[in-house]
């Protein structure tokens, strides 16, 4: 069973994400995009790094693409394989979402790179944390303070980019339900964790 958890940028993703794999315990594997190998966390530098680099939208779309071949390849199919549950922290949710509805690149294009590079893998459920963003930028505002360092993929990307990323997100979800599940991640966070949780265990029951 292969699970992906999607939602915007300060959406209350890795929290949910480190209490889901606290309830599915040892026989779940957790991992995360991009990244999930040490060539994919090398391309996640090359990505996100602060005041880096400015990529062209196919030149990032390849990089994602890199990373995942490699992740799918050596860590999640493996996994699956070997009867694990994974649960990926982004996956080609976030690549239709950024990518695609955020920096305008072809929904086609997209998929075709996604099945060249994964041999056609895909989520058997993919979990949205629905969050407006101006609530996940307020988060992202008092991590900052908190913490002194952080996010600043608001301020790089924009309001407006991360409405279009919530907006594709719901219409992935609206357009294949059966493998989505939406959850109200405007919510105090412990809501959004046992939501999450809730609708894993029973999908998996199920
Ligand atoms: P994270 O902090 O949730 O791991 O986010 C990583 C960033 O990478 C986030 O801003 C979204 C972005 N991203 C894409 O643009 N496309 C993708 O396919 C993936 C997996 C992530």
């Amino acid at each position: 069973m292969f699970v992906a958890l999607e939602g915007g940028d300060g959406s209350g993703k890795s929290g949910a994400l480190a209490h889901l794999g606290a309830v599915l315990g040892e026989g779940a594997l957790l991992t995360r995009e991009p990244g999930g190998t040490d060539e994919g966390q090398a391309i996640r530098g090359l990505l996100l790094a602060r005041g880096g680099h400015d990529w062209e939208p196919q030149a990032e779309l390849l990089l994602i693409a890199a990373a995942r071949a490699q992740h799918v390849a050596r860590v999640i199919r493996p996994a699956l394989a070997a009867g694990r549950v994974v649960v990926c922290d982004r996956y080609v949710g976030s690549t239709l979402a950024y990518q695609g509805a955020g920096r305008g690149l072809a929904v086609e294009e997209i998929v075709m790179i996604h099945n060249h590079s994964t041999g056609g893998l895909w989520p058997d459920l993919t979990v949205v944390l629905d969050v407006d963003p101006a609530i996940a930028l307020a988060r992202g505002l008092a991590r900052l303070r908190a913490e002194g360092s952080g996010e600043d993929r608001f301020e790089a990307l924009g309001l407006e980019f991360q409405h279009r990323v919530r907006r594709s997100f719901l219409d992935q979800a609206a357009a294949a339900p059966q493998r989505h599940a939406v959850i109200d991640a405007n919510r105090p966070i412990t809501a959004v964790q046992a939501d999450v949780a809730a609708v894993v265990l029973g999908f998996l029951a199920g």
